[in-house]
Parts: C-alpha cells; sequence; structure tokens
C-alpha cells in the first residue's frame, strides 16, 4: 500500500548550550518578513498549470528551513543531521539500504547511469520519450559514454518485456555497445508503468546473459514521480523499488519541495554514486535546510496526492465533454491535449489562459499540483470552453509563433 504519514516532523538538530561553547545564549531573533511574497506566490501558482515545479513553500516548510541543522555535508563524515534525517526517512519508505541528497532530478538520473556504465562501449535500453535521454541537455554520452536504444511502447503508453527484448543488445558482435541498463521511467507524462510490468522487465533484464565476471544488466528507475505513480495504482513503494537496483525520485515536482532529488540503492552503489555526486559538482554544504523543507513538504503533501489526481481526472472528463482530444490516460497529475487535433494554435491556448488569469505551456500539457485550487481547475474549464466554442463559431485565433517549456 501507498506509505502512511504523520502531520509533524521530528527535530534532529543536536541540542548544544551556547555557553559551553563560548556563544552568546541570547535567544535568536528570526524576523520572518516575507510572509506577503509567500502568500502572493502561494496564490499565483494555485492557477499555473505548467508544470509540479512550480509549487512554493508552505509556512511548514519555512519552519522547517528555520529549525534546520546546519552542518556541513560535505567535511563531516557524518553528514548532516537533517540531510541523513530526510534520507533515513526515504530508506525507510522505499526499502532500500542507502541513499543520498542531490540538488536536481537529472543530477539524480545522471549519477545513478554513470555508477552502473562502468566501461564502454555500452548502451542505455529506455522509453523513446525518456527524461534521461530527451530532457537532459545530452548528459548521458558525455558523463557516461553511453548511447542509448530508444524503444516506442507498443501498447503506446507504456514499455513491456516483450519492447524489452527486441531491443536488448547482447555481448559479443563488436559492432554493438551492448546494453548495461534498462532506465524506466514512473510516471511518464503522468501515465503510470504498472508494478507488474516493471516486475516482469526487472525479472527478465536481471538475469539476461552477460560474459563472465560482468555484472547484470543494471534496472534504473526515474521516479521523479514515483510517489505519484504508486499512490494512484494503489501499489506498495517497496514492492515496486524492488524491481530496480537504483531510484530517483524528486523531491520538488508532485511532493512540492523547493529543490532537491533522492538517490537510492545498495550501501555499495551510493558509496560508489558519492564519488560521482562530488564530481558532477553536486557537493553541498549546509542542504540541511532544503533537505528539512523536502521532509516537511512530503509529509504535507503525499496524503493530498490522491485529491490532486482525483481532481485531475474530474477536469479531464470535463474537457472531453466540451470537444478536446486527450492523447495519453490521464492516471495521476497530467492532463495532455491535442491542440493541433482540434485546430487550436498555442497561442490562442495561452492566451485564453491569461486573460482567466491562468498560466500554461503551449504544448497542450497541464500538471495539477497540491496548490492548484478547485476553482482554478474550474476557471481552467471555463477558459478551455471559450476557446473551443470560439473555434467552432470560425472565429480567427491568436496564431503568432511561442516558444518555453515543454513545447
Ligand atoms: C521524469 C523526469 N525526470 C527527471 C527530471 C529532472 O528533474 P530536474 O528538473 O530537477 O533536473 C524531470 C524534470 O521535469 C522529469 O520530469
Amino acid at each position: 500500500m501507498a506509505p502512511s504519514f504523520s502531520e509533524s516532523h521530528e527535530d534532529t538538530t543536536p541540542i548544544t548550550n551556547g555557553k559551553a561553547n563560548g556563544l552568546s545564549n541570547s535567544s535568536p531573533t528570526f524576523h520572518y518578513t516575507s510572509t506577503t511574497k509567500l502568500r502572493n506566490a502561494q496564490h499565483q501558482v494555485a492557477h499555473d498549470f505548467r508544470s509540479d515545479v512550480v509549487t512554493v513553500p508552505t509556512e511548514g516548510m519555512m519552519q522547517a528551513i528555520i529549525d534546520a541543522s546546519v552542518q556541513d555535508d560535505m567535511y563531516n563524515e557524518e553528514g548532516d543531521p537533517s540531510v541523513n534525517a530526510l534520507q533515513d526517512r526515504m530508506i525507510e519508505l522505499t526499502g532500500k539500504e542507502a541513499a543520498l541528497w542531490v540538488v536536481s532530478g537529472t543530477m539524480g538520473n545522471q549519477i545513478c547511469l554513470r555508477t552502473h556504465l562502468v566501461q564502454p562501449p555500452h548502451s542505455v535500453l529506455l522509453d523513446h520519450r525518456a527524461h534521461v535521454h530527451c530532457w537532459e541537455s545530452g548528459a548521458l554520452p558525455v558523463m557516461s559514454q553511453a548511447v542509448t536504444t530508444q524503444v516506442v511502447p507498443k501498447n503506446g503508453v507504456h514499455l513491456t518485456v516483450d519492447d524489452v527484448k527486441k531491443n536488448m543488445i547482447a555481448d559479443g558482435n563488436i559492432h554493438f555497445p551492448p546494453t548495461r541498463v534498462v532506465s524506466l521511467e514512473n510516471t511518464l507524462s503522468g501515465t503510470i508503468l504498472p508494478l507488474k510490468h516493471a516486475r516482469e522487465i526487472s525479472e527478465y533484464v536481471r538475469s539476461y546473459p552477460v560474459p563472465e565476471g560482468m555484472k547484470p544488466v543494471a534496472m534504473h528507475l526515474d521516479g521523479a514521480r514515483l510517489f505519484d505513480g504508486v499512490t494512484a495504482e494503489g501499489v506498495d513503494i517497496k514492492e515496486y523499488c524492488a524491481c530496480f537496483d537504483s531510484v530517483s525520485i524528486c523531491l520538488s515536482k508532485g511532493l512540492g519541495a523547493p529543490m532537491g532529488s533522492i538517490i537510492l540503492g545498495s550501501k555499495n552503489f551510493i558509496n560508489r554514486a558519492k564519488f560521482f555526486r562530488k564530481m558532477f559538482g553536486g557537493g553541498t554544504r549546509q542542504p540541511g535546510m532544503m533537505a528539512a523543507a523536502a521532509q516537511a513538504a512530503m509529509e504535507h503533501t503525499v496524503p493530498k496526492l490522491p485529491s490532486v489526481h482525483a481532481l485531475t481526472k474530474r477536469t479531464a472528463s470535463a474537457l472531453s465533454e466540451i470537444g478536446y482530444t486527450i492523447t495519453l490516460p490521464v492516471q495521476t497529475n497530467m492532463i495532455v491535449l491535442d491542440l493541433e487535433a482540434a485546430g487550436i494554435p498555442p497561442a490562442a491556448f495561452i492566451s485564453y489562459g491569461k486573460k482567466h488569469g491562468l498560466t500554461f505551456f503551449p504544448s497542450g500539457r497541464l500538471v495539477f499540483h497540491h496548490q492548484i485550487s478547485e476553482e482554478a481547475a474550474s476557471r481552467l474549464i471555463t477558459a478551455l470552453r471559450e476557446l473551443m466554442m470560439d473555434k467552432k463559431a470560425g472565429k480567427e485565433l491568436e496564431n503568432y509563433k511561442v516558444s518555453g517549456g515543454y513545447t
């Protein structure tokens, strides 16, 4: 089952006696002057459907930042207490042996892949839309000297073991770089890669024959939105993670933290990954504040995911009734509209949203998150109904070139 979360989080900061350290014992005074800025930002993102990365901290997260430990996570061998608390919580939730805080999802994925990919020539098998391949600035060939085998899922939604079987590259023919990692993504454009399929792929890949002395082909999961995936599917996150040798989970997407990701794997894997985190410039000094915010975010947001998904699905039904075509099943927090099929130019889409105080990307992808309000979803339906009616009435729609985000 999806993990249970309590509303509170523990302060793990060791208490020191100011006087004994020769420091002033006077109580510190934090004057938090940005409440208005924070509330305004919260109001703004309540109407922003571009992505779930746009969420801003809650007051609970700001409190957690103030309460965080401020140790140097690089110099101190034992790490920073707030970072350790977050890593331990993720280990407890996912059942993996070890965890490591990193600054972004891209860094998390690329560190994991680099840690698996020891000696070129080698290749990574993945979905042709995979973030690690399409959206990470071409990092894979640069960081890991790897090529990719991009597979189009036969069922149009997610990879299955048959797709993988057909595309694995065996070791032995010197023309072709052997598959050393299969990298999957859950969720992908809001669609779930079901546990059954992850398991079947994992069993096949892990028993795929490799030359003597070589480690088995590795399974990586880009689980940027794994909590969305397992919550919506109603499966145990531990069982899901057991299918993979490494997992990268974003804290700053559906979970709503200001920044950061967690990578998970065996103790040996994470010890090795620490070198690459440092090498990729990801050794941070006092990340406790961000880790504490992330932990507060998780406790606050994960219980809200079912209602985020329900609001997304209700909105999707209303949009289909109005006449929009939705290109992928709506299973979590995203609706992908086919604007081309509706004959709606991206500029008009953005402009009708703006008129109703809403922010969209031109691609037709609408993303819901814990700070989107019911009222914003109603406005969205009103805006897109008006657009469809105007289109059908033959009104000339704005049609200038627009760019930005996931076009
Ligand atoms: C599926 C997926 N993986 C990885 C990432 C990378 O995360 P970041 O933007 O934090 O580098 C993203 C970002 O949108 C994503 O959607």
